[in-house]
């Protein structure tokens, strides 16, 4: 068996990732009363695969999936611990939806000192160049992602001047300063824990991401990369989002013939699995079109 197209040499500028899948859904309700949101389908595969598919375009390995007590077991149950994938997949609870940045609280052993990118679960990112973007981030500091929105006052918003750099980032501002959402993907060096662990939680009771971008904008160590025109941003918070979510994949997989974040595809593509594991993955799932995809891949070689 052949061995797969490998990607362009990259370096790994963060070794560990964080999916964060937690929340009550509510806003998805009813259809997230019994499931978790990141478990909803957009179009052919579950939301979180999307998310993970990103960490793993960066060319990290060791990935924990961050969820609630009632929820964590069905991520087990879905994504196993890794070994499919030539992965390392560990899983913590979140107890509280005590906010973003509590993920480095809850990750502090994990992250065991080591650079670290952490992705929200119901994130969708896609884009020519997406991958070569993900793996050339500053190796220091802090490394934000924004993107142009109608609605910015329902993001974290942040204010750039002409030389791309941050003036100042406000969570939910009801006056927007620019039209610039920062989206839920950042890379971190390994302070990030300890500028966690100091944050005291916001008005809505939450220990905020935009405290920590804040306290890297302030010593100076924030980079804000921006996703122009030519990429796609969704979070899925309402209905109306997930069915634009899932209507952007279906026209795009429907037309070219090739998935969006099929986590096996990436992983032997990035050169993880062989071909051999390919096959025998798609074989478990034959019968439907995810299973067939798979089978082409191995196929076409
Ligand atoms: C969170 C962050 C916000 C960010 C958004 C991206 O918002 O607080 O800064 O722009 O994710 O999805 P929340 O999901 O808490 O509304």
């Amino acid at each position: 068996m052949g061995s797969p197209p490998k990607q362009p040499g990259s370096a790994i500028m963060a070794s560990k990732g964080i999916v964060l899948a937690g929340g009550t859904g509510t806003r998805l309700y009813p259809l997230t009363r019994g499931i978790s949101k990141q478990m909803m389908p957009v179009y052919d595969k579950p939301l979180i695969y999307y998310s993970l598919s990103v960490l793993l375009l960066a060319g990290i390995r060791d990935i924990l999936v961050i969820s609630t007590p009632d929820h964590l077991q069905s991520f087990k149950a879905l994504l196993g611990n890794g070994d499919d994938l030539g992965v390392a997949l560990h899983y913590a609870v979140q107890a509280e939806p005590r906010g973003i940045a509590d993920a480095f609280r809850i990750g502090a052993e994990f992250i065991d000192e080591n650079p670290v990118s952490l992705v929200l679960g119901d994130n969708i990112f896609y884009g020519e160049g997406l991958s070569r973007r993900l793996t050339t981030v500053a190796e220091t500091g802090a490394t934000i992602f924004a993107y142009a929105v109608q609605d910015p006052q329902r993001y974290g918003v942040v204010e750039i001047d002409r030389d791309q750099k941050a003036i100042g980032i406000e969570e939910k501002p009801q006056y927007p300063k620019s039209d610039l959402a920062v989206t839920g993907l950042y890379f971190y060096d390994a302070d990030v824990v300890e500028i966690a662990q100091g944050l005291t939680p916001s008005q809505r009771g939450e220990i905020e991401i935009t405290d920590v971008n804040n306290a890297y904008l302030r010593r100076g160590d924030l980079t804000v990369e921006t996703l122009n025109r030519g990429f796609a941003w969704f979070d899925t918070g309402t209905h109306d989002a997930l069915l634009d979510a899932s209507n952007f994949i279906a026209t795009i997989e429907r037309r070219q013939g090739l998935k969006v974040a099929c986590l096996e595809e990436i992983a032997w593509r990035q050169g993880w699995i062989d071909t051999d594991q390919v096959e025998r993955l798609a074989n478990q799932m034959a019968q439907c079109g995810y299973g067939q995809y798979l089978l082409s891949l191995v196929e076409r070689g």
